[in-house]
């Protein structure tokens, strides 16, 4: 895998072009993912290793994408420490037994690999479908991210629970993390045992955070996920929504790669960063939506900025939204590889 475009990218090698590949590729934008979708729970696809490789492979059979991601939710690493998770549609994700109290917190169990068995045996089957064709991506939720799902119940708009944990109880916000943090080394540990060729870890609420609480609630566990990763050969993506203003602070976890949001210019951030760490992004999801000649235009607009830079992943800021036409991605993806630097 190391002379392909997504890994020789990732580790700001030369490539002849960026590689792409884009967050919520393997979802409901898709009409082949509904068809799927409607037989089983979401849940069942996760823990179904034939059916998560069969969805993760759609965007490599239909788009043409450089890199697959593993189909699962950052969410799992919750329920194998004793969440009771279920998805709902147009509601979310939601834990029935939310992490409030000290009780709750010593309740939750870190030895879990046993639980999470099913990712490891979808990355097999995986594996065997991508046939050396191009790098999977395997991933993990952050301990913020994963903690204010827990302590909320699901998913929030200001997450005033997980805050006034952090703020009035930081002892026992350090304990829940903590636990998090030590289950998400182990899982990335597992999914690279099982063969993936990359690791992303899924900070997306960290925006709502101060640079002080980022600092002491967030970014700290990242460090540690970091320094505990069997990482050989294996470039490691760090993303969060609000990249824009961490990004020189989640250079000091040492990834390879960090995931840009899209309210920053990307050369001008990567001026700002250690040479030799990898940049992915940042498109606006929202363009996307646009007219074609929009989305060309900006496309080239990032990619003219982004000449003669090694070390240059193509993504979206966030995830593809459910709506998006997949027609539009489809012609987003043929523009790519079309380019030459
Ligand atoms: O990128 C991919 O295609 C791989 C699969 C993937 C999913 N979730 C599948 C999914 C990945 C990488 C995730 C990560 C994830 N999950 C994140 C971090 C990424 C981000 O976008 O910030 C977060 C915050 C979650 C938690 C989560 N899972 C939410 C909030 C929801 C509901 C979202 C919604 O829009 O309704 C999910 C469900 C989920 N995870 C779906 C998929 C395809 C939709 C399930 C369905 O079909 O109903």
């Amino acid at each position: 895998m190391k002379d392909s475009l997504f890994i020789k990218a990732a580790f700001s090698q030369e490539t002849e072009r960026p590689p792409v590949w884009m967050m919520r590729q393997a979802g409901r934008f898709m009409p082949e993912y509904w068809e799927i979708k409607n037989k089983y729970s979401f849940l069942e696809m996760c823990k179904t290793p034939e059916i998560a490789a069969d969805v993760t492979m759609l965007p490599v059979d239909l788009l043409g994408i450089d890199a697959a991601i593993l189909f699962s939710d950052i969410l799992v690493t919750g329920e194998a420490m004793g969440g009771d998770l279920s998805f709902t549609q147009g509601v979310g994700p939601k834990f029935a037994n939310p992490v409030r109290t000290q009780a709750d917190i010593d309740n939750l169990q870190t030895n879990v690999g046993d639980k999470l068995q099913y990712v490891a045996d979808a990355i097999k089957v995986i594996q065997q479908r991508l046939n050396g064709k191009i790098p999977l991506i395997g991933f993990a939720g952050a301990p913020f991210t994963v903690m204010s799902y827990l302590v909320e119940g699901g998913s929030s708009k200001d997450f005033k629970l997980t805050k006034l944990m952090l703020h009035n109880h930081p002892e026992m916000a350090h304990q829940l993390l903590s636990k998090i943090a030590t289950v998400t080394a182990d899982y990335l540990n597992l999914q690279i045992a099982a063969g993936v060729n990359a690791v992303q870890i899924f900070d997306s609420w960290a925006q709502a955070l101060s640079w002080d609480d980022y600092t002491e609630f967030s970014h700290r566990y990242i460090v540690e996920i970091i320094s505990k990763l069997n990482r050989k050969d294996i470039p490691v993506i760090s993303f969060c929504k609000g990249s824009s203003v961490f990004a020189p602070l989640m250079a000091e976890a040492k990834p390879d790669v960090i995931s840009i949001d899209w309210n920053v210019d990307l050369l001008d951030i990567k001026n700002r960063l250690p040479q030799g760490i990898a940049l992915q992004g940042n498109l606006d999801p929202h363009i996307l939506y646009a007219d074609k000649k929009v989305i060309k235009e900006r496309i080239h607009r990032l990619f003219d900025r982004m000449k003669g830079q090694n070390g240059f992943i193509f993504n979206l800021g966030h995830g593809i939204m459910p709506d998006i036409p997949f027609d539009n991605v489809k012609y987003a993806v043929e523009l790519i590889k079309a380019y030459k630097y």
